[in-house]
């Protein structure tokens, strides 16, 4: 009887001591996230902040507003958050993002964007003191767990054989004299691609998420015609990146930038994601559920009063920049302006990855 006992024992212990190495072998099961993206903080109590397609005067609230909703989304892991965190680098703006994203009850990772790095030249005076995009990265070293001291990118962890690679796309060329400070364009170095190929060359068998402020793919007609120079949402190696992309299978790319609402396109077997502004219309944020297989989403609406919605969507039409040449203010033209930002067909999805 203790023999039988004892044997019994055994195989309890052996099939116990199987399930908990298989379960180690096994990849994340389901990974709940937020991405947001272009918070553009903008503190009221500067001088020249206002409300226009950006609502410079409630970048504040509504941040807060996405994180306090993002705070109530149970058994959540993590935050993306896709770039332009800050009206122009200004380092009380810094302190604000930073403030507010520390609010979040989960781990957040930041990708800096055009915005997030000093585009004033010494010499111009009259504008405010801007920081170095190394400045904007080091003051989230320690708090989203992703920057390292002394990089503007990252990889890290995000579960168990799920890694986010984020990437700092910006150009930055503005101390150069023939600078342009409008220059809102992206482009992954020669030692930020070296340095990308490593990292994906170390993590073959795993999930990748790419995150970039600046986009890998076209959006719209003026996109591709480089209407208002709207060829800088993309990068300018873009090409080049997504070869890179496809030699390694990477299967999900997130980015910010192009202010409309959450889309995809999927090319060579990779998808590529856009995501929404807080800061302008349609203000919105983007809830995923993640398997080794699958994707969905829900894109949700930042929690405002009914005024703000109507001010943010009026400064939208009366804007005349963010029209593409298919979006002139007539009823059609219109028409194709909102369904564009909007995006009402891809407001919940599914995809299967892989
Ligand atoms: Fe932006
Ligand atoms: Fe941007």
């Amino acid at each position: 009887m203790a023999m039988r006992k004892r044997s019994l024992l055994t195989v309890i212990g052996v099939v116990f001591l199987v399930l908990v190495m298989t379960g180690l072998a096994l990849a994340f099961d389901k990974v709940r996230f937020a991405v947001i993206s272009d918070p553009h903080i903008s503190i009221p109590q500067q001088k020249g902040v206002s409300d226009g397609f950006k609502l410079g005067l409630k970048t504040v609230m509504l941040t807060e507003s996405a994180v306090a909703q993002i705070n109530k989304i149970p058994n959540l892991h993590f935050v993306l958050v896709g770039g332009d965190l800050t009206q122009d680098a200004e380092p009380w703006n810094v302190d604000e993002v930073r403030r507010i994203l520390d609010e979040l009850k989960v781990p957040y990772f930041v990708v800096l964007g055009n915005h997030d790095l000093s585009r004033v030249p010494h010499e111009k005076k009259d504008q405010p003191v801007t920081l170095s995009k190394y400045t904007v990265a080091g003051a989230f070293v320690g708090r989203s767990g992703g920057m390292v001291p002394g990089m503007t990118y990252y990889s890290h962890p995000l579960a168990k054989d799920l890694v986010l690679i984020a990437l700092d796309a910006s150009r930055a060329q503005v101390f150069s004299p023939e600078a342009d400070l409008n220059d809102y364009g992206g482009k992954i170095d020669p030692g930020q691609m070296r340095w990308l190929e490593g990292v994906l060359k170390a993590n073959q068998k795993k999930t990748i998420i790419l995150l970039t402020h600046h986009n890998l793919v076209p959006w719209g007609e003026g996109d591709k015609a480089n209407h208002n120079n709207y060829g800088w949402f993309r990068m300018d190696n873009a090409d080049e990146v997504r070869a890179l992309l496809k030699k390694y299978g990477v299967k999900l790319v997130f980015s910010g930038h192009r202010h409309i609402s959450t889309r995809y396109q999927q090319i060579d077997g990779t998808y590529f994601f856009v995501h929404p502004a807080l800061s302008t219309y349609p203000m919105r944020y983007t809830v995923y559920e993640l398997t080794p297989q699958e994707l969905s989403w829900e894109v949700k609406n930042v929690p405002a009063l009914a005024d703000v919605w109507e001010l943010a969507k009026k400064n939208f039409m009366d804007n005349k920049w963010w029209r593409g040449p298919d979006q002139p203010d007539t009823p059609e033209g219109n028409q194709k302006y909102l369904e564009f930002y909007e995006s009402p067909g891809t407001m919940k999805g599914k995809i299967a990855y892989r």
